[in-house]
């Protein structure tokens, strides 16, 4: 859910996956390049953060992600370098799409909180943008 902000931020979508729910319980899933924007090479997943921490506050040259908090709930605040929203999300039904030069930060996680995120690249630490100055100025010559 969208928590503040409107949906302007260039390269970022909220999306509503397939949830089944049962007497047997519920099942949410996605299918790459159906519900997934891009062919996954890695994912990762982020649990056990304290409260009050946070992770990321980078953004990412070249690499797509989409994340979707399979336990608890977190916070995702996400910028284009001139629009800003933050996003709530608390169910494995729903799922944030991050392209690459979308500055992104991730917080307020419930003590049993569980964000997988699926990424279209191998780990590479060049692709990493965690000067805030040198995203803006690249931001704003493309
Ligand atoms: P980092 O990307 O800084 O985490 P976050 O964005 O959640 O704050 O990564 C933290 C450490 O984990 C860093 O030493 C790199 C390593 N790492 C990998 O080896 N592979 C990965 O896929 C990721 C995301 C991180």
């Amino acid at each position: 859910m969208l928590a503040s902000g409107g949906f302007l931020v260039s390269g970022v979508t909220l999306k509503q996956l397939p949830l089944l729910e049962e007497e047997r319980g519920s099942l949410s899933f996605g299918e790459v390049m159906r519900h997934v924007p891009f062919e996954v090479r890695r994912y990762y997943v982020i649990f056990g953060v304290p409260e009050g921490q946070g992770r990321g506050d980078h953004a990412h040259r070249a690499t797509h992600q989409f994340n979707v908090c399979v336990r608890g709930s977190c916070h995702i605040a996400a910028d284009d370098g001139t629009n800003r929203a933050e996003f709530v999300l608390d169910t494995p039904a729903t799922a944030l799409y991050v392209a690459p030069m979308v500055w992104t930060r991730e917080f307020r996680f419930s003590p049993d909180a569980v964000l997988l995120v699926l990424a279209s690249s191998y780990y590479d630490p060049a692709d990493y943008l965690r000067d805030r100055s040198e995203f803006l100025a690249i931001k704003a010559r493309t």
